[in-house]
């Protein structure tokens, strides 16, 4: 007998309990959870780790693999739990401890993985880390966060620019010195150059991985180093009064407050830290149209495992370019992308891409084609309903973007409460909702859809299942065929092709040669013409099988 050759990776159990040779996100699917608005477990209005657990039976029958968490951390909720002022507590509007030692079995009786949030860029300005550095030069704290003297003239020692309007800097009157915050005020930078600060981090990492966390959704992943002589980033275009946080934000090249090279190191360094319990790693890269240097997080895999890819999920329904850009950031990187249309920080994709049934058809149509690419793609809460964004009454508006900056559309709709059913609530909790909005149409709702088989709800488990049938739609190396057009899109993968017609008219497509079979449809019905062509309704996507 041959002898056994030693293998890349350790032996773990696949998600489907069957013992395969690679690491448990490899053809995984995630599913992302927005605490506060999943559901409420006992009537206050916010959601919580409870409500989370007794809903995992839904996630698990939609067909997921892994769930992640966003912050349910102590927070004073300036940035709505993305201002963390303990690491390793739970924040009482979201449970306890137990409660989270409760989710994490339960989920793992399910044979789902939990993905938590870890928020590594900045703290709460009330964590005591921050409290103590506010005594000053001779705290032991105070070098854990960024401070700089002011300019000669008394101004912010440089001219970057926070991500939600304003300068990144503000100052302590006690020091006269400015602390960094590429968020909110409430939210100091951390110093990513202090080594004492690094050993905190990876203890926090441990603290989780000890309690049975699978992985780590990093937060603004590419923010944590900054240049180290604070210069200006170059401007790209002029700043004038009353842009948008964004607009101003966008007029500078941010080459000097984010995306450091020595950035990647850290991750080099949690790799090895949670290696040893199988935890991955996956980062919320912020550049959003720079593919070579978003892959550079995760290709080779020594650093995080895998990277979101944010970019679509800012786009609205422009087929060409969405095609583009996703093959773009493909080729770059095959195999480690984390492909993301909707997330809590963007208006839905149904929204975005002309609203009601169509808006939903498109959504799922590019959903589709994403999920024939690789790495491992996730669903944010909601999305498999094809709802659209909420709607909240400008008076009920929660958003710290959008009460900052006076006339700026914020977060708030992607962030209303999910619809499990009819009625007052919708399901999501029996009192009054954090984030009120109109109520949901019985047939936007879990219940409402449940039971058709041809509704979104039961199309994305469809779509679910189709992919973890057929590995090859995720192992097997993506060969992209000629189309001769931009909107139409034919991925070989083996034994496997995906089809896009994003186009708004119907094509007849030349495919890969093959026995071919139709096994998942976004809408429409597709006519395979002969076993070399198919004919395809406008805007929605098939996966093929060879059998
Ligand atoms: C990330 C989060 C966002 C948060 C920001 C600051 O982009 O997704 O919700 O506001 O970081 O922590």
């Amino acid at each position: 007998m041959p002898a056994l050759e030693a293998r890349e990776y350790t032996i773990v159990s696949s998600p489907a309990g069957h013992r395969t040779d690679h690491p448990w996100w490899v053809g995984a699917t995630g599913y992302e959870v927005y605490i506060r608005s999943f559901a409420d477990s006992d009537g206050d209005g916010i959601g919580d780790l409870r409500g989370i657990t007794d809903r995992l039976d839904y996630l698990a029958w939609l067909g997921v693999d892994a769930v992640w968490i966003t912050p349910f951390y102590p927070s004073p909720g300036f940035d709505h739990g993305y201002d963390v002022s303990d690491y390793t507590g739970v924040d009482p509007i979201h449970g306890d401890l137990a409660d989270f030692d409760d989710l994490v079995a339960r989920a793992h009786a399910l044979e789902l993985r939990v993905v938590i949030d870890i928020v590594p860029n900045h703290s709460s300005s009330l964590h005591p880390w921050f409290v103590e550095a506010l005594e000053g030069s001779g705290s032991p704290y105070r070098d854990f966060y960024i401070w700089r003297d002011p300019r000669p003239d008394g101004g912010p020692p440089n001219n970057w620019v926070s991500h939600f309007g304003g300068p990144a800097w503000t100052r302590d009157a006690a020091s006269g010195q400015y602390y960094c915050h590429l968020f909110l005020p409430e939210q100091p930078d951390l110093n990513w150059e202090n080594e004492r600060l690094r050993e905190h981090f990876d203890d926090i990492l441990r603290f989780w991985c000890d309690r049975g966390v699978d992985g780590f959704r990093i937060d603004v992943a590419s923010g944590l180093y900054k240049d180290r002589e604070f210069r200006d980033n170059p401007p790209l275009r002029p700043v004038r009064t009353g842009m948008s946080n964004w607009a101003v934000f966008d007029s500078f090249e941010h080459r000097y407050d984010m995306d450091q090279d020595r950035t990647v190191e850290i991750y080099r360094r949690w790799n090895k830290v949670v290696a040893p319990y199988g935890a991955m790693l996956i980062g919320e890269i912020g550049l959003w149209d720079n593919p070579g240097r978003i892959a550079r997080y995760a290709t080779g895999g020594e650093g995080l495992h895998g990277a979101f890819f944010l970019q679509l999920g800012r786009m609205g329904w422009t087929p060409d370019a969405l095609v583009t850009v996703a093959r773009a950031m493909h080729a770059r990187e095959p195999n480690r992308m984390s492909w993301v249309l909707d997330n809590h920080d963007q208006s839905r994709s149904a929204t975005r891409f002309g609203g009601g049934e169509v808006g939903a058809a498109r959504s799922l149509a590019l959903t589709t084609l994403l999920f024939g690419l690789g790495g491992v793609p996730f669903l944010y809460q909601g999305q498999e309903l094809g709802i659209e964004n909420g709607a909240v009454h400008p008076n009920d508006v929660a958003d710290p973007i959008a009460i900052l900056n006076e006339g700026t559309v914020g977060r708030d709709g992607t962030r209303t409460a999910m619809p499990w059913g009819p009625g007052r609530g919708n399901g999501f909790t029996t009192g009054h909702p954090w984030l009120p909005a109109r109520p949901r149409q019985a047939s936007e709702t879990v219940q409402g859809q449940k039971s058709n088989p041809s509704s979104w709800l039961n199309r994305h488990r469809d779509l679910l299942a189709v992919r973890r049938s057929h590995p090859d739609l995720w192992q097997t190396p993506a060969v992209w065929h000629d189309t001769g057009r931009d909107d139409v899109a034919v991925v070989g993968r083996g034994r496997t092709c995906v089809v896009a017609n994003l186009s708004p008219e119907r094509v007849t497509v030349d495919l890969p040669e093959g026995e071919w079979t139709v096994t998942f449809v976004s809408s429409g019905e597709p006519a395979l013409r002969d076993v070399r062509r198919v004919e395809m309704p406008a805007e929605s996507t098939l996966i093929l099988a060879d059998t």
